[in-house]
């Protein structure tokens, strides 16, 4: 096959998806289809006879609804962005990877409801920063908040740094609307703070990684936008001092908090070494940092007096050893970047194995050292580098190759890494899959965690949405076998 991906599929599946897409809407050249091939982390490349972007739900509708009828299988992809190739299509080249970067229109703002009737092609931060020019606030922050959409957000019900205060995801979207897998339209587009008329399907297909329908559309709760916010990057010894620091926001003003962010020492060293302009604003390194971020909708100078009253005590009683506030907005950016370009820089280190795991904030510090443990002793060299959204007892404990080292040798250890990580936040009540979702990587897991009758109970939901198996096919669910 050169050049065109589609050589294989009949010219008149070609030319009726053309003319369902329009202009522009499928890309069926290898130069044109690649980007969408290969996930985020380089870990998985598939294959797709080509990539549709549809413009409208209708247009959507109809590109499933020829897929469901040839029985194509059909790979809906946000911002290619996922953690666990969880919309990277396999190498068959039979699926039709869907794409909702031409659906990119913020529909409505409410300012009375409190919400915004969006796109699912929409990018977080185009999102955040139409609610913004609203005078309101979207209250969920990730890292790669530049390149993710609103519809594989909630389709893999991102958390992220503002989890701590806001919730999920899933928390966020009032509505919903979808293309379900033989093509119909669910519009479940209501923007009701009640609405107790049966199961709650929005519900269902948030999370859901696209295994039962794509996304289109979404109504989302926005919160007034904060007039005022502070910011503090602190150094700590470790996880334990990192929680006793956040009981102690806590029992000052819990509602204050509106991040509070864990690096260890060894990933923010990475990213002072490795990213450019990322310089650490403390006169020495730390074995840990914590990134507290407080913010309110009333102006006023009371969480400057909070921030220095908690960050006060905490440094007098030497839980925190050294702390500097944020004095402007591009301050309050640079102390973020610092957090928000961890990924990145543990990208350019290496290869990298990563645990995006919950346990009870109480078994956090316990968990660590444990794993630590472990991976040490595992891999002679390993670099363990967690970090992660500490108020939610969500680690990304990372672990990146030793230095030098061969990367793919390291990566053919993921399992056995993954294992004995998982083991330990098993054995402390956790969840091998916080917030990235268990997409293809993780699938193999799913069997020990969610066997019996929780498993049982997706299959037939699945089944029973999806009875063909064409949406999102080899992902979240391990093959019956
Ligand atoms: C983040 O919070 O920056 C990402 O979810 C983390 C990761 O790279 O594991
Ligand atoms: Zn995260």
């Amino acid at each position: 096959m050169t050049g065109s991906s589609s050589a294989a599929f009949s010219d008149t599946l070609i030319n009726a998806l053309k003319s369902i897409l329009g202009p522009g809407g499928l890309l069926t050249q290898d130069t044109d289809t690649a980007p969408y091939l290969t996930d985020w982390r380089g870990m998985f490349h598939g294959k797709a006879f080509a990539v549709a972007r549809p413009a409208s739900t209708e247009a959507c509708a109809k590109t499933v609804k020829l897929c469901a009828w040839h029985k194509i299988p059909v790979v809906p992809q946000g911002g290619n962005t996922s953690m666990v190739g969880g919309a990277t299509p396999d190498d068959s080249g039979r699926a039709l990877v869907i794409v909702m970067s031409r659906m990119n229109r913020v529909r409505d703002i409410d300012r009375i409801d409190n919400t915004m009737s969006i796109d699912a092609g929409v990018t977080l931060k185009a999102a955040q920063d139409a609610a913004l020019d609203a005078g309101l606030m979207l209250p969920l922050s990730i890292s790669s908040e530049g390149s993710a959409d609103i519809g594989g957000i909630l389709a893999t019900n991102a958390g992220g740094n503002n989890t701590v205060r806001y919730g999920n995801a899933r928390e966020l979207a009032l509505g919903l609307e979808a293309v379900l897998p033989d093509g119909r339209i669910l519009n479940l587009m209501r923007r009701l703070r009640k609405d107790n008329t049966g199961y709650a399907l929005r519900q269902l297909f948030i999370g859901s990684e696209g295994t039962l329908a794509i996304i289109t559309g979404a109504i989302l709760q926005l919160q007034p936008k904060p007039k005022s916010i502070e910011t503090a990057l602190c150094a700590v010894a470790d996880a334990r001092a990192a929680l006793e620091l956040f009981a102690a926001f806590r029992n000052a003003e819990p509602s204050a908090i509106q991040a509070f962010e864990f690096m260890s020492g060894l990933s923010m060293q990475l990213v002072n070494t490795l990213i450019p302009d990322a310089p650490l604003p403390l006169a020495e390194p730390s074995p840990a940092y914590v990134l507290v971020e407080l913010a309110s909708p009333r102006g006023g100078d009371t969480l400057r007096g909070l921030m220095e009253e908690v960050l006060g005590k905490a440094l007098e009683d030497g839980l925190v050893s050294d702390a500097v506030l944020a004095e402007s907005e591009a301050q309050r950016q640079a102390f973020w970047k610092l957090r928000e370009e961890h990924s990145e820089a543990q990208k350019r280190a290496g290869t990298s194995v990563k645990n995006d795991v919950s346990v009870p904030l109480s078994a956090i510090p316990e968990f660590i050292d444990r794993a630590t443990t472990a991976c040490k002793k595992l891999i002679a060299g390993i670099r363990v580098a967690p970090f992660g959204h500490i108020g939610d007892g969500n680690i990304h404990f990372n672990l990146v190759q030793p230095e030098g080292a061969d990367g793919a040798a390291f990566l053919a250890c993921d399992h056995e890494i993954m294992d004995a990580v998982t083991a330990i936040v098993r054995d402390l009540g956790g969840s091998f899959s916080a917030e990235h979702g268990v997409g293809q990587l993780k699938t193999y897991m799913m069997p020990a965690w969610r066997g019996g009758a929780e498993l049982d109970v997706m299959r037939h939901i699945k089944t029973a949405i999806d009875p063909e198996g064409i949406m999102n096919p080899g992902k979240m669910l391990p093959e019956v076998g």
